[in-house]
């Protein structure tokens, strides 16, 4: 019998050279949830055996009960949920105006400051609770993430900063050809979180995006990422779907 599933498994080649272990991943879409079956599992854990892998991480967009119970009953161990936003620029989107601090493309100067942030902003993702790595190698994961996308030429990495000092970052990939924005990672230094500044950083991107051309901006964030919703919520993203995250591990 033809293994549907398992032919959507492939390798993470940046993740598995990064954390020096071979890491698949499977993504499964709303649309492909009636491949999953727990042969179909079975076949995906023997072909990434085959390919000597050492992890292999999935993800279901919009998981169901039926979707939960065969991944738990097939040896996946869940390890995190996110939600999916989507923003829709209005036309005839002006940007907010300016506070007392400043929302900018990140500099050379600045780079170093925004990774340095970046370092235990995200301990909410599920990176941290499947064990591909100790705590620092994933905090060291996010901070090269961010150095990488600032060399990006189709990114975006916007920093507020205040007398020369980052306070905050969101850094976001561009499809200007497809009109598409997605922002990836974003993080406030904790001592001024709560002021406003993660609103304005996105609002900044949405500034950025509608002078790009962009018409959508999508954001996913965990499922128990408060603060990350709230800011969403507040700037009338759209929650279009729920997915969750599950491991196997298999060496
Ligand atoms: C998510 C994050 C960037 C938000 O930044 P922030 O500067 O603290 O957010 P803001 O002050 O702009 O808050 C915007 C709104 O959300 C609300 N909000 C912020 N944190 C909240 C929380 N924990 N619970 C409920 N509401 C919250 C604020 O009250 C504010 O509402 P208001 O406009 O009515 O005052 C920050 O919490 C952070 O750095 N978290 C760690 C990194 C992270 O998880 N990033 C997101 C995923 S990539």
């Amino acid at each position: 019998m033809e293994r549907k599933l398992s032919k959507l498994l492939v390798l993470d080649e940046w993740d598995s050279r990064f954390f020096k272990k071979r890491i698949g991943k499977l993504k499964v879409t709303h649309t492909q949830k009636h491949l999953v079956s727990f042969s179909e599992l079975l076949a995906v854990r023997a072909r990434a055996k085959l390919e000597n892998m050492n992890f292999v991480t999935v993800r279901f967009d919009k998981p169901d009960a039926r979707l939960e119970k065969i991944a738990r009953r097939g040896g996946l161990r869940k390890c995190g949920g996110g939600v999916n936003f989507i923003y829709k620029i209005p036309v005839n989107f002006k940007n907010a105006p300016s506070v007392d601090f400043k929302i900018k493309e990140c500099t050379s100067q600045q780079i170093s400051s925004a990774c340095l942030l970046a370092k235990d902003a995200f301990r909410l993702s599920f990176l941290y609770s499947c064990g591909f790595a100790p705590q620092n190698v994933i905090d060291r994961y996010h901070q090269v993430w961010v150095r990488n996308l600032y060399a990006n030429k189709n990114s975006c990495l916007l920093v507020a900063s205040r007398q020369g000092n980052v306070l905050g970052f969101l850094v976001s990939s561009a499809d200007i050809q497809g009109h598409r924005g997605k922002m990836m990672l974003m993080a406030v230094n904790k001592r001024y979180r709560g002021m406003g500044i993660g609103k304005r950083l996105v609002e900044g991107f949405i500034a950025w995006a509608a002078a790009h051309k962009i018409s959508r901006i999508a954001v996913r964030t965990q499922e128990d990422n408060y603060a990350a919703i709230a800011v969403y919520n507040k700037l009338k993203f759209r929650l279009l779907y729920s997915d969750s995250d599950y491991y196997m591990r298999l060496k």
